[in-house]
């Protein structure tokens, strides 16, 4: 479907999130025939850059970041003619009027989008310039990256700037792993089959993983990372949103606000870790030397160049919500850098059966698993016991209904950040965080944080290329459990 006009300004045009996502995303968009005749998008940045040497630095962002048979001259043209580029400086009014008067060259009816591709130290300066100097129109949306804030306080106090200058319907929390296709599908799962959500409870769940396993390191971002950790860039926000969506009562549609307020629900029911239990539900690791990809590769302090560190680059917790659907059932999420393979998956886990007729105690016979992969090869699994063919008498073998998405459908899975930008500009905020939504999520990393702190839980090393320290093998096992081997 079609949107309506739009200019997009993306602040931090020429950097790596444009290059890598934003640009090409909008190129498939456009592509796709969704960007209306006349739309633009104009890069910003303190770089002095003209219109054409932006335009270069998108060719070659599309030349590197799309595949080649959607990369159709005529296509690559058009789009490349929507770009034009101002320099900016957030922190001071140099610049501005150009990039206004640049606006303004398009009258006042268009939407205009203005996204933050900065770091989270600009955010501020930002949103209060576009609004002071009076770049914002009726039509105005501001997009925010991640991470919103480092903490409660300072989550709060942005939000709060943010507040001052912009309507809550104006702004859209981006958070890409809810415009994953198969992150979007979990809603599809369970409320558009009747099979699922009679037993999604804590009398037939057993117990439930969330994995985001990546093999890289720090690709060249030890400045924000080191700052930041594991706990910060993944569980705070994308790991936590999966855990909502898996865990929330039915909305009462998928409206952005009626969907939120059951993710809200969820966020605030989850249980407190504090210095009491701190040690016995969390792992922190940091990655040491190691191969990866079948190449050696350095370890985390060595790829810092600077000294040493505590930050974690691995993080496993076992979480739990308390409320009626779930009390008793564990979350158990691990996420890491330097891992054994890239794979992002949820599992749940059923209850074994009560009573076994075959023989044998009921234990013995493996449970029924719903396995939701997120990457690659997305898809979903569901694990059940079958009679293993042939005359060999009553044999059972746990086999899995198998659904490829690439296989099935035999489509291009498009980027989150396609739907994602789009979304912005149809002014829907389903898949975006509210305000509330992300403090709550601070409220209960905060101190986790401060409890680390406080005991001086350090990170335990573990050899890149492995499933982290050993220790979160034994948060798992020690409730008799296993983490799911990803196949
Ligand atoms: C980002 C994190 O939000 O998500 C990165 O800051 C991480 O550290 C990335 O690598 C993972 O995203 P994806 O889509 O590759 O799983």
């Amino acid at each position: 479907i079609p949107v309506e006009l739009f200019d997009y300004v993306v602040f931090g045009g020429n950097g790596d999130l444009a290059e890598r996502k934003l640009l090409p995303a909008l190129y498939h968009r456009d592509h796709d025939g969704q960007i209306p005749e006349g739309s633009r998008i104009i890069g910003a940045s303190r770089t002095a850059l003209t219109d054409d040497e932006y335009r270069a630095f998108a060719r070659e962002a599309l030349e590197n970041f799309v595949a080649e048979k959607d990369r159709e001259p005529a296509a690559v043209d058009r789009f490349l003619a929507r770009l034009s580029y101002r320099a900016v400086d957030a922190r001071s009014d140099d610049g501005w009027e150009a990039l206004k008067s640049l606006l303004e060259e398009a009258g006042d009816n268009r939407i205009r989008a203005f996204y933050l591709a900065v770091g989270p130290a600009l955010f501020g300066d930002l949103a209060t310039r576009i609004r002071t100097l009076g770049l914002a129109n009726e039509k105005t949306r501001l997009v925010v990256e991640k991470p919103v804030g480092r903490d409660l306080a300072s989550a709060r106090a942005l939000n709060a700037l943010i507040g001052e200058h912009f309507e809550e319907s104006q702004v859209f929390r981006i958070d890409h792993y809810l415009g994953k296709e198969t992150v979007q599908n979990l809603m599809a799962l369970r409320f558009a089959n009747m099979l699922y959500e009679p037993l999604w409870n804590s009398a037939f769940v057993d117990h439930v993983q969330i994995t985001v396993a990546e093999s890289v390191g720090l690709e060249g971002r030890a400045g924000y990372y080191d700052k930041a950790g594991a706990l910060r860039d993944m569980v705070q926000n994308h790991i936590l949103q999966l855990m909502t969506l898996v865990a929330l009562e039915p909305p009462s549609s998928l409206s952005a606000d009626a969907l939120r307020d059951e993710k809200l629900k969820i966020l605030r029911s989850l249980k407190p870790i504090t210095t009491a239990n701190v040690e016995q539900v969390t792992v922190r690791g940091q990655y040491k030397a190691g191969a990866s990809n079948g190449g050696a590769v350095k370890g985390y302090i060595d790829d810092l160049n600077d000294g040493t560190s505590d930050t974690e680059t691995f993080v496993a917790i076992k979480a739990e919500i308390d409320n009626w659907r779930w009390a008793g059932v564990p979350f158990y999420i691990r996420t890491g850098k330097r891992l054994a393979e890239r794979v992002s998956e949820i599992v749940v886990t059923f209850r074994p059966i009560p009573h076994s007729i075959f023989g044998g105690t009921a234990g013995h016979i493996a449970a029924n698993q719903l396995v939701v992969r997120l990457q690659p090869d997305e898809g979903v699994k569901q694990w059940l016991m079958i009679k293993d063919p042939g005359p060999g008498g009553m044999r059972l073998r746990h086999v899995p209904l198998d659904m490829s998405f690439a296989e099935s459908f035999g489509v291009r899975n498009p980027d989150a950040y396609e739907r994602l930008l789009m979304d912005v500009i149809r002014g829907n905020q389903t898949l975006f965080m509210r305000r509330d939504e992300v403090e709550a999520a601070w409220e209960w990393v905060d101190p986790i944080l401060k409890s680390w702190e406080e005991i001086g839980v350090r990170p335990q090393g573990y050899t890149s290329g492995t499933w982290g320290p050993s220790s979160s093998i034994a948060l798992i096992e020690r409730d008799g459990r296993t983490w799911h081997e990803p196949d």
